[in-house]
């Protein structure tokens, strides 16, 4: 049963998320709840405490509800349903703004978010509110559509919230299709290794980590235990109860890492940009230019290929997947990977193509398979691309346990 927080925001439908909070206890779920400003006018934060016997979200600046009650609500959420969502906050939520309780909590927390939208017809249908709402559904958002019927204001119109009973199968379904990763371990390796030069430099890459969070991310919604070896990441590493962090630099310490997670695991990602050479010698001592001396010559010496040794010694049923990074000849480069690897996946990406590769958004990417046709994917943030990517292996261990 999931841990699920629900954020009531100012409409006049907000009477109908009590309704749904009995719903989905009734369902076996635990629930906390959030309010904004005009959506406890609507229905005070006594009802939902009353209801949920917990403290409600309201307040950023509550004392009493800990030193920092929205992350601690965002972490501990492993769905959180905005219902009913108004026009103003799928606005905040589509540009990222965080200037209260609800709009904060809902940027910070990693778990999925459904949002049930609920307004006059004629604030529907505005390209502004329908333009938000396609950011939304391209940020991975669930959107539970608004029914047609009549509206408050005495007319019909589509913007009635969807009836909460119709929420909760939703989100039945949503999470009986989410946990098809309950009970698995998965290894996720993401960002860059660095090799040290001397004390002061090293050699690294432009990873930032941001596709193998995404990918964690995506398996820890899908129920998974997970075993993050991070390198060097630009973006915040997340916390969650089924999530073990371990931060590594090199690449032999990343090998290290991999090889006491990797027999445990049934599913190995490995998103990491890993150095393919360290230099030979590390300095003790910071190196100095010499008077005269034109140039540095650095010896480097090849690290092993950790994707390859576990495509090598894969044990039945663990499915093993690669990236390639490439910038020219996409698919007979990730073909050779794929085959010189032993992966069962490669996915390739074209890191010199706009949009797709180190430090962006989003990405491009084209699934390889041994004796498959390829698959491209279009254009997609890198959550989308983890959550995809996630899903295609969750199928794939279900088929080969029933092999
Ligand atoms: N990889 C690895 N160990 C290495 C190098 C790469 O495990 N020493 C893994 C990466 O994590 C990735 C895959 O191998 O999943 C492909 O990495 P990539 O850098 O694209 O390819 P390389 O093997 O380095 O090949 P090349 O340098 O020819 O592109």
């Amino acid at each position: 049963m999931a841990k699920i927080a629900v954020y009531v925001s100012g409409s006049v439908a907000a009477f109908k998320a009590a309704t749904l909070v009995r719903e989905l206890q009734r369902q076996g779920h635990t629930v906390r709840v959030g309010l904004t400003a005009a959506g406890a006018r609507f229905v005070p934060p006594a009802t939902f405490y009353a209801l949920t016997h917990q403290p409600v979200l309201v307040d950023l600046w509550d004392q009493q509800q800990g030193p920092v009650p929205h992350i601690e609500l965002a972490d501990w959420a492993e769905l959180s349903l905005v219902v009913p969502a108004s026009a103003d906050l799928i606005a905040k939520l589509a540009t990222g703004l965080a200037d209260d309780a609800v709009s904060t909590t809902l940027l910070a927390t990693a778990s999925p978010i459904m949002v049930a939208p609920a307004m006059n017809s004629h604030m529907w249908a505005k390209p502004a509110t329908q333009r938000n709402l396609a950011q939304l559904k391209a940020d991975g958002y669930r959107i539970l559509l608004p029914t047609t019927g009549p509206l408050a204001e005495g007319y019909s119109g589509t913007g009635r919230l969807m009836e909460p009973a119709d929420i909760a199968v939703a989100v039945a379904d949503f999470l009986a299709q989410n946990q098809a990763l309950a009970g698995r371990r998965v290894l996720v390796t993401a960002g860059g290794t660095r090799e040290p030069l001397d004390p002061v430099r090293y050699l690294g890459n432009r990873s930032s980590g941001k596709m193998g969070l995404a990918i964690t991310e995506a398996a820890l919604a899908a129920g998974a235990e997970v075993t993050l070896v991070a390198g060097t990441v630009s973006v915040p590493l997340p916390s969650h109860p089924r999530l073990t962090i371990e931060r590594v630099t090199t690449t032999a310490e990343l090998q290290a890492a991999v090889d006491q997670a990797a027999p445990e695991a049934d599913l190995v990602i490995m998103a990491a940009a890993v150095a393919d050479f360290r230099p030979k010698t590390v300095a003790p001592q910071k190196i100095k230019k010499q008077a005269g001396q034109a140039g540095l010559t650095i010896e480097l010496v090849k690290n092993p290929d950790i994707l390859a040794a576990l495509g090598a010694k894969k044990r039945p049923g663990q499915v093993v997947v690669g990236f390639a990074a490439e910038t020219t000849a996409l698919l007979a480069n990730a073909e050779k990977k794929l085959a010189a690897k032993g992966a069962d996946y490669i996915v390739a990406n074209d890191v010199s193509q706009a949009g797709s590769g180190f430090g962006t958004a989003t990405n491009r990417v084209t699934l390889l398979q041994p004796h498959r046709e390829p698959q491209a994917w279009p254009l997609l943030t890198k959550e989308e691309v983890g959550r995809r990517l996630i899903a295609t292996l969750a199928a794939r261990l279900q088929a080969g346990e029933q092999q």
